[in-house]
């Protein structure tokens, strides 16, 4: 009550500065200073915007307006979630050095359970440790030497042998075919053409559509239909697996069989790991290898074909180490060789900045982070976009432009370097990065040598969130002879 009468007492300006203290001081508790931001209607908030097909060389209408009225940092409500969108360079490094201490990776529930409860994009902590330690021994650069060159090599020639000069065809499904089998032989020894290898690759079709798709799970919906391709999927991993194990006991009762050195061979001799681990291991590699490989080397020719300097550059790249080997009497590429091609790094970095195959990763905030004065709640998402920052133009100039000698001579520490993320980064960086580059760099060696190339009809790759060619990407192609090559 005295409280009261004093208060009446002090003058009105006194008690204006009062009321404006306590609202202030009970704002600030209430509000935590957020990132700016619009939540979009309820539960599925700005979710379709956000996904919203785009063209594959720019961030997109959603991202564009959202970062002009709130910055590089804002929050929004996507994939079920309140959630922080970030196309700030060092927030996203933060996010992904910090993966177990702030940050968790969090993909939603619809790739948890096409992919499995033991795939390596769903699992955190020790579990994802020991995955990730079998998949890199198993992508190391020994086994990348030995055993996978070779096999790229030999995979390359076998799809663009049957390329015929003038046909337009596909070269986004002769690179998927590519790729494709490329993985099928290398994790369970499957040869390109046998009736399981195709049975694989039509199910996978499927299985993809329903990643992107939300987890309704009744029949006709695509997400019941690739928990169906998951179990034929599994079904010919299973009896692959089968046939293993029971050649393993064999050899253990002293018959005589040829090991084969694929990814199942080597998981099925970590004993730690069960039948269904392994299955989950196999899926995840496939996933995480196979489209994105593809869609790279698409990118390239894509990006090649309207810029005939840096294909140029390439062919004497090229061009040099296959005349060195003709005068050493070699034939086939080697490590060394493959060492050699610089330039051809330079195109490889190029594309992925202004492709942005992987354009953004799931994680959540497992505790409240404080980054630039704002306040990122526990239990909220957030979202690194890769894309937005490749593309951005205080950061790399020029950045709708394919320039591949940006990359030239470009060092540890640059802008250029530091700011590239392409592979994702920390504790989850991308397992299978030295073998992406291996296969397009290989695949490129053969492409310039051997053809021209040019769009049959004209295509563009565009965001879905998975990038795809609208038309497939038409080329037509010609044969080069040997002598016109410098
Ligand atoms: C140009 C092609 C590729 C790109 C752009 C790419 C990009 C990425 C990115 C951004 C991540 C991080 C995901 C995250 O942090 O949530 C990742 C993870 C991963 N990638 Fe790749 N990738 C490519 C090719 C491959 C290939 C050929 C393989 C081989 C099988 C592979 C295997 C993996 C695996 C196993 C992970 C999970 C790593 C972990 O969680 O520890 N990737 N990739
Ligand atoms: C391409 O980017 C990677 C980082 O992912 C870097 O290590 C490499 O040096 C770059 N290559 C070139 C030629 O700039």
């Amino acid at each position: 009550m005295s409280i009261l009468k004093e208060l009446l007492l002090l003058s009105p300006s006194a008690l204006l500065l009062l009321v404006i203290f306590f609202y202030l001081s009970r704002y600030n508790r209430k509000q935590p200073n957020l990132p700016p931001g619009s939540h979009g209607f309820p539960i599925v908030g700005e979710t379709f915007a956000y996904l919203k097909p785009h063209c594959a060389t720019t961030i997109g209408q959603f991202m564009e307006q959202h970062i002009n009225r709130y910055g590089k940092i804002y929050r929004s409500n996507l994939f079920g979630g309140p959630t922080i969108v970030s196309a700030d360079a060092g927030l996203n490094r933060f996010i992904l050095q910090n993966e177990g201490r702030f940050f968790e990776c969090n993909y939603p529930k619809s790739i948890g359970g096409i992919l499995g409860k033991w795939s390596m994009l769903v699992l955190v902590g020790e579990m994802h440790q020991s995955m990730r330690t079998i998949s890199l021994n198993f992508l190391s650069s020994a086994h990348l030497r030995a055993v996978l060159l070779p096999e790229i090599q030999r995979q390359t020639l076998m799809v663009i042998a049957g390329w015929k000069e003038g046909v337009a065809f596909s070269a986004l499904q002769e690179v998927k075919k590519f790729t494709f089998n490329l993985m099928a032989k290398n994790m369970m020894s499957l040869e390109p053409g046998e009736p399981e290898t195709e049975k694989l690759r039509r199910e996978y079709i499927t299985f993809m559509k329903g990643v992107v798709s939300a987890p309704l799970n009744f029949p006709g919906t695509s997400y019941w239909k690739a928990l169906k391709s998951r179990s034929s999927i599994l079904g010919v991993i299973q009896k692959k697996m089968d046939e293993r194990s029971g050649r393993m006991r064999m050899k253990e009762a002293g018959e005589e069989r040829e090991e084969e050195d694929d990814l199942m061979g080597w998981a099925l001799k970590q004993s730690s790991l069960s039948k269904e681990q392994i299955m989950d291991l196999l899926l995840s590699l496939l996933f995480a290898g196979y489209e994105t490989s593809s869609i790279a080397l698409a990118l390239t020719i894509f990006f090649l074909e309207s810029c005939p300097k840096a294909v140029q550059e390439l062919k004497e790249e090229h061009y040099n180490i296959l005349r060195k080997k003709s005068e050493r009497g070699e034939h086939g590429l080697s490590w060394a060789d493959y060492k050699k091609m610089d330039f051809t790094q330079c195109v490889i970095n190029e594309t992925l900045r202004l492709g942005n195959v992987v354009r953004f990763v799931h994680r959540k905030a497992i505790r409240d982070v404080r980054y630039k004065g704002y306040v990122i709640p526990a239990g909220w998402k957030v979202l690194p976009v890769f894309a937005a920052v490749h593309l951005d133009e205080e950061i790399y100039t020029q950045p709708h432009q394919f320039n591949p000698w940006r990359w030239k001579k470009c060092s540890v520490g640059t802008t250029t370097m530091s700011n590239f993320m392409a592979y994702g980064g920390g504790s989850r960086l991308c397992a299978g990065s030295e073998l992406a580059k291996l296969e397009i760099a290989i695949f490129l060696h053969h492409l310039v040598l051997k053809f021209r190339w040019e769009l049959a009809e004209s295509d563009c790759a565009f965001a879905h969130p998975f990038l795809d060619f609208q038309k497939g990407l038409p080329i037509k192609v010609q044969a080069i002879q040997e002598t016109t090559i410098t």
